[in-house]
């Protein structure tokens, strides 16, 4: 069975929540899956999963910035670890923003870069997760059915 890794980097909670939401709608279907924050995870470790679903919400006004926690790891991420690996990415922000969830193109232009394999297009939540639950929740439906 596909071992799945959620990675999230959050602010203000909201990033964390949706990873919260994926987490509980994949395992409901019996997935084994692990969900971690971005300060709890060495970039190594996600060379033990089968696929990993990385979460990063956007900072900055005039361009684009990850999450401060995100950041370190974003640079740390590598061929060595993206490479042929299975990958879908999410993450919260504001439409009203220029670069509305900036953070979750950044990220996806990093996994193609890098060859990693892009499973489905990334989840862009804009406002409080609890407002798309139903987006957030196809979303894991639309990921578990590309397994
Ligand atoms: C100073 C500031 C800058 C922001 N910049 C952006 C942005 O460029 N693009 C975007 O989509 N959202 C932006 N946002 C909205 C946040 O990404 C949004 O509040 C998000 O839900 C925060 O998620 P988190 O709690 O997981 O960190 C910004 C918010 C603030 C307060």
């Amino acid at each position: 069975m596909t071992t799945i890794l959620i990675v999230y980097g959050s602010t203000t909670g909201n990033t964390e929540t949706v990873a919260s939401m994926l987490e509980k709608q994949l395992a409901a279907k019996g997935l084994k899956i692990t969900c971690k924050n971005v300060t709890d995870t060495p970039v190594d470790e996600l060379k033990s999963y089968g696929l990993l679903l990385l979460g990063c919400s956007t900072w900055g006004e005039d361009e684009i910035e990850l999450q401060d926690d995100f950041i370190p790891f974003y640079e740390a991420l590598d061929t060595t670890v993206l490479k042929g690996r299975k990958i879908a990415v999410f993450g919260c922000g504001d439409s009203s923003y220029t670069y509305f969830c900036g953070a979750v193109d950044a990220i996806e232009d990093k996994v193609k870069a890098s060859g990693g394999k892009l499973l489905i297009e990334g989840l862009k939540v804009d406002g409080e997760p609890g407002d798309a639950r139903k987006e957030i929740l196809d979303w894991a439906d639309e990921l578990a059915a590309a397994l």
